[in-house]
This record gives C-alpha cells, sequence and structure tokens, in this order.
C-alpha cells in the first residue's frame, strides 16, 4: 500500500448474511474533509464503525499514516488519533458538560495538552463553556452536538469522524454546525470524514466526496464536480 494518511482498501463487511460493504476503496490527504453521501442503509456508519475498530471486516484493508489499523483494537485506534462522533450523539446524559468532556480526554496523559483542548473547545463552544455543570441530557439538541464533536476533539484526534451531525437540528443550527466543524478543520488541520444524508450541504462543505448506494460507492469525486453531475442533482440535490 502507498504511503496515504488515510486509506481504505477493497473493503468487504457482512453481517451475518447480509452484505454491507461491498469492495469499497476510498482515500483522504491530510487536512481535508471528506465527504460520504447516500441513502438510509448504504453503509456509511458501518464504514466509520469499521475505520473504528467496531466491525471486524471480512477483507480489505484500512491503513492510517502507514499503520495497519484492523490489527488494532478501537482503544489504540483513538490512541493513534481517529475519533468518531457517532450517530445520535452518545453524550453521557447524567454527567454534566465539563464530566463528558473530561471522558472524552481520558487517554490523555499530557496534562498541558489535555487542558490546551480543554481551552480550545470551550473557546469554539462557547455555548458549553456557559452550561459547563449542566448535566448533557437537559442541553439542547445543537448543544448536545456540539458536546458530542467537543468531546471527541478531547481525545486529540487528526482524524476525526462525523456520523450524520445534522440528524434532528434545524436548518439554523445546522450551518452553525458546520461552520464550526470548517473551523475545526481550518485551525487545528484535523482531517474530517464527514457522513450527511443532506447532500447539498456535505458537498458544501467538503473537498472530495464518495456517493454510496446498498454497500457500494458508485461515486466518487471532487465536491465541486459532484454538485454539477446530472445524476447526482437528480438522485440526491432534488433537481
Ligand atoms: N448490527 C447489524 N446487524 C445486521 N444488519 C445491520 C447491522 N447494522 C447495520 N445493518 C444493516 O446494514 C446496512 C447498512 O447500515 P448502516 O447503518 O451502515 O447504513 P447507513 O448508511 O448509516 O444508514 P442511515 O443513513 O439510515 O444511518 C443496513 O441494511 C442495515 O440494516
Ligand atoms: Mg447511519
Amino acid at each position: 500500500m502507498s504511503e496515504k494518511f488515510f486509506e481504505v482498501r477493497n473493503l468487504y463487511v457482512n453481517y451475518g448474511a447480509i452484505k454491507a460493504l461491498e469492495d469499497i476503496s476510498l482515500s483522504a490527504t491530510e487536512g481535508e474533509i471528506i465527504s460520504l453521501i447516500g441513502a438510509n442503509g448504504a453503509g456509511k456508519s458501518t464504514l466509520l464503525k469499521t475505520i473504528c475498530g467496531f466491525i471486524k471486516p471480512l477483507k480489505g484493508k484500512i491503513n492510517f499514516k502507514g499503520i495497519n489499523l484492523l490489527r488494532l483494537s478501537t482503544d489504540l485506534i483513538v490512541k493513534h488519533g481517529i475519533t468518531m462522533v457517532p450517530e445520535g450523539r452518545r453524550i453521557f446524559p447524567n454527567l454534566t458538560v465539563k464530566e463528558n468532556l473530561d471522558i472524552g480526554g481520558y487517554s490523555l496523559k499530557n496534562k498541558k495538552i489535555f487542558s490546551e483542548l480543554y481551552d480550545f473547545v470551550l473557546k469554539l463552544f462557547p455555548r458549553l463553556k456557559e452550561r459547563i455543570k449542566q448535566f448533557a441530557g437537559t442541553l439542547s439538541g445543537g448543544e448536545q452536538q456540539m458536546l458530542a464533536i467537543g468531546r471527541a476533539l478531547m481525545s486529540n484526534p487528526k482524524l476525526l469522524l462525523l456520523d450524520e451531525p445534522s440528524m434532528g437540528l434545524s436548518p439554523k443550527i445546522t450551518n452553525e454546525i458546520f461552520e464550526l466543524i470548517k473551523n475545526i478543520n481550518n485551525d487545528k488541520k484535523i482531517t474530517i470524514i464527514l457522513v450527511e444524508q443532506n447532500a447539498k450541504l456535505a458537498l458544501k462543505y467538503s473537498n472530495k466526496a464518495f456517493v454510496m448506494e446498498t454497500g457500494k460507492i458508485v461515486l466518487s469525486g471532487e465536491s465541486e464536480q459532484i454538485e454539477n453531475d446530472p445524476q447526482i442533482i437528480k438522485a440526491y440535490l432534488g433537481g
């Protein structure tokens, strides 16, 4: 395998007899945002979970900075710099905002890096700072998404996987979240893989895009090009 920053090659995942991913290949260059677009059940979340080590593939390769991720547990994958914000956020509702952020940074041994990340997250999300002692379960949907992203950032990722950050949020809050995602990418040069059903939004905010249908990648390219592809406009952009 070449020394790409991040690369998935010829990946197959089955759930029992069900083929969830078939021959998936994609790659990301350091510092870019790539988006994964596709309808319900296309396999987007399965792909992110496989990258994080929650699901073991049937065959294929996943490499990150030359390291074979398929040999590593999820814990070690996080330590190597890959963190996922799961679909539906999964924050800890009975813990405070502060406690949720602390858990995100639990694997960091370096106190200085921990406190720098903590400051970065609270600066990025002033709303979380205002609510630092509030129980996470009482936050609004948008604030919970901010907390889920903030918690992931506390592990100091180099590659951040976001699974449908816009889910259940109003257009206004969604735009706010996507602008923040862009800031994270700009400020920290964190590479991002963004799963999003809202194709328009995903294409607007990403450099490259991969379109998935029933476990396969059916189209990929520069986001700007895909935005103008007549088939995509018809199928995903309501044109
Ligand atoms: N644990 C599981 N056991 C069996 N089948 C599963 C499991 N998880 C997912 N699947 C199936 O795998 C396929 C891909 O699911 P996945 O959650 O990856 O899709 P998705 O693209 O993220 O969809 P959505 O946009 O609805 O979140 C679906 O057909 C789903 O039913
Ligand atoms: Mg999903």
